[in-house]
This record gives C-alpha cells, structure tokens and sequence, in this order.
C-alpha cells in the first residue's frame, strides 16, 4: 500500500553513524518524559538501541495502551502497529511512524473491500450470527474495525490460542460464542494455532480471497470450523522442513525455534513455535554451548546472536531473510522525526479515522480482556 510520506531533508542521509546518534540523543533529551520510542524485536540495532521499551507486537499494543503520560510516541515497527498504538492511545497522544513507507506485505494481503464482499458471500450461504471473525494484528484498522463491529476479536502470535479458545469454546452453560471461525490474513498462524488447540487440518478450509465465495462450495464452507484467508508472510515462507532436517544433521544435540507464521510443516518439525518475544525467552531458557537454529526475521536472530555468544544461534534460512519494510525505519528517520518534534513539527503521524478507530479499539480491547 503506498503512504505519501513528508520528504526528509537530505542533511540526515549525509549524515555518519555517529553524528545521528548524536542528534538521535540529544533530540531525545530535549523530549523528555513526553516521548516515548517503541521498538518492535525486528528494528534493526541502530535504532533499537533508542528504543525506551522493545517488544512483539501484543507487548507493544499493551505499553501504548497503559502510557497515558507519553504524549508522543514514535513507534519503530510497521503501519498496522502504529495504528493499533494510535486507536489505544487518548486523543492527548499522538502516534509517529518514523517511515510511513514501513507497510506489512501480510497485511496488505486482506483488505476492507474484499472482506465485506466475503462476508456478504458467506451471508447467503450460512448463518453468519455463528461466525467469529478473528484478525491477526498484523491487519488494518479498517478490518480491526469490521472485526469489532462483527462481535470478534483482534490476537496476536502470543494469544492467538486463547482468542480461539474464546470464540469457539463452550462457557460454564455449554454454549459458545460461535461455531465458526473466519481468520485474516495469515493462514498459517490460524492452521498452526488451531492444530495445535486439537482441531484437524480437515476442520479448515482456505478462503481464497480472489474467488467467489473463497473458492469453496456451500458444503466445504458449513463443515469447517476455520475458514483461513489466504495470507502469508513473505519472509516467514522462507522457511522449509529441508533447513530444519540439515541444521539437526549439522547439531545433532541443536534446538529449533520459529515463529507460527511458518507454515503447518515447519511448525511440526520444530521443537517449539511462538511469537518474538516467545523465541527471545526460548534462547535465555536454553543451556550455554546451545546450537539453537531459528526461523524468523533476521535482525532478531543476529541481535540474539550477539547476546548470547556461548551458543550457537543461526537463521535457518542461508539466504537471509530481512524483513524490508521492518528495516525503512533506520537511524536517519528517526533522527529526522524527533528533530523535527523538537522544533514543534509532528511529522509522519498516524491517525485512524474516528469511526474505525471506534470499533477497531472494540476489536483491540477484546482482546485485551482476553489475556
Ligand atoms: P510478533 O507479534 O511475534 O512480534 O510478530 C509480529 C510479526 O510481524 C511477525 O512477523
Ligand atoms: Fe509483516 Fe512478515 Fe514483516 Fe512481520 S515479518 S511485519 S508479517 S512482512
């Protein structure tokens, strides 16, 4: 999705390593307690190292809700989690993405139009009072906002399982909320967190986004209890059972780690999934001489690398996989977005509409009641 961003004067480009920190400093001390830099675990280090809080996207969601005394915050991430910081925070606040380029490819896989049009689909072959629809964070506010008005909930890769456990489990009377689950936009994290729950891959079908009706026949739809959107990850698709099978031939005694955005088969062949902050606490769990080989963005693996130099931790994937809009926020941006606060000027701010903020944050606070 293109975001028309404010030009950046050039100035900060030209400038070396050492002169942004510079400047990254002291525009920060000018700041004070009313700036608040949050950094998601993909930022590169050359801006995580601002960052006053580092987390996964849940963690993130739940600091912006609970600051109320940051007045700006400058969300080192991608769009849909400074937007999700944007719906929770108060009108007092006001949300900075440093590069309103930083999209996610995943969530640009489900948009608003095609989900209404899959829901009037649905409509005219099932009862759709039954239907949960579930969004995984990684999605606009606009669909947040269709969730919320639909009585679903918004999860992230750490709650997923307890966001499905609420939809579809049934409550002290015997009666659940609904008897369906429709999941955007990542396939996989829905696939992985419902198998895992006990459900069968038979019990999911793929809604095909590009199709009428998702591709699936009246029959295929009133059997599922999952209809999964059609979403990925570019960068979690990397990832293959061959990468796993050759790390565990080179370290026999090695762990694997991934992230559940991995598909069905990577996730099984791993001996744990979980979301950033899950794999952060996975690496500090394991023993000195550890050979630990994980499946996720790349930034994350090379900065728990560093961390934890008596094991052995590498990128499943040679090739390398970076996340390229995670890394559009760089030390120039940052640099350039806390300057220009300084001098009174907000640049790149994120501000959902008030409608969809509304039902979005209904969305989002679900969730938040949840877990
Ligand atoms: P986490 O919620 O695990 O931080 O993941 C966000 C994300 O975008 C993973 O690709
Ligand atoms: Fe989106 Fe994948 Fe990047 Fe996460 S790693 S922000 S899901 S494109």
């Amino acid at each position: 999705m293109l975001r028309i961003s404010t030009a950046m004067s050039s100035d900060f480009l030209d400038a070396t390593p050492d002169q942004l920190d510079e400047r990254i400093v002291t525009a920060k001390a000018a700041l004070g307690d009313r700036l608040l830099i949050l950094g998601h675990h993909y930022q590169m280090d050359e801006v995580m190292k601002f960052a006053d809080v580092r987390g996964d996207s849940f963690g993130l969601s739940r600091i912006a809700a609970d600051r109320g005394d940051a007045d700006l915050i400058v969300f080192c991430g991608v769009h849909f989690m400074a937007e999700s910081a944007d719906i929770l925070t108060g009108p007092h606040q006001q949300v900075v993405l440093p590069d309103l380029s930083a999209g996610c490819s995943m969530a640009d896989m489900a948009d608003i139009d095609q989900v209404e049009a899959a829901w009037s689909d649905l409509e005219r072959v099932t009862d759709t009072s039954r239907i949960m629809p579930i969004t995984y964070m990684n999605s606009t506010a606009a669909i947040k906002a269709f969730v919320g008005r639909h009585g679903g909930a918004v999860c992230t890769s750490s709650n997923a399982r307890a966001v499905l456990a609420w939809a579809l489990m049934p409550d002290e009377h015997g009666i659940a909320r609904a008897d369906k689950v429709l999941f955007f936009p990542d396939q996989h994290l829905g696939r992985n967190t419902a198998f895992e729950m006990g459900f069968d891959l038979a019990s999911m079908e793929v809604w095909d986004p590009s199709q009428v009706a998702g591709g699936l026949s009246a029959e295929k739809i009133s059997a599922a209890t999952f209809l999964l959107w059609q979403g990925h990850c570019s960068v979690h698709q990397r990832f293959t059972t061959d990468q796993i099978e050759r790390f565990r031939l080179e370290n026999p005694h090695g762990v694997v780690v991934v992230h559940p955005e991995c598909s069905h088969e990577v996730v099984q062949a791993a001996d744990a999934a979980g979301s950033t902050d899950f794999i952060i606490r996975f690496v500090e769990a394991t023993e000195p001489g550890t050979a630990i080989g994980i499946g996720t963005e790349v930034h994350l693996v090379k900065r728990l690398a560093d961390e934890y130099p008596d094991r052995t931790i590498t990128c499943l994937d040679d090739e390398v996989c970076p996340c390229i809009t995670m890394s559009r926020i760089d030390a120039p941006h940052l640099a350039w977005v806390l300057e220009e606060a300084v001098a009174g000027r907000i640049r790149n701010q994120i501000t959902v509409p008030t409608e969809t903020a509304t039902w979005a944050r209904v969305a989002l606070e679900r969730m938040l009641a949840i877990i």
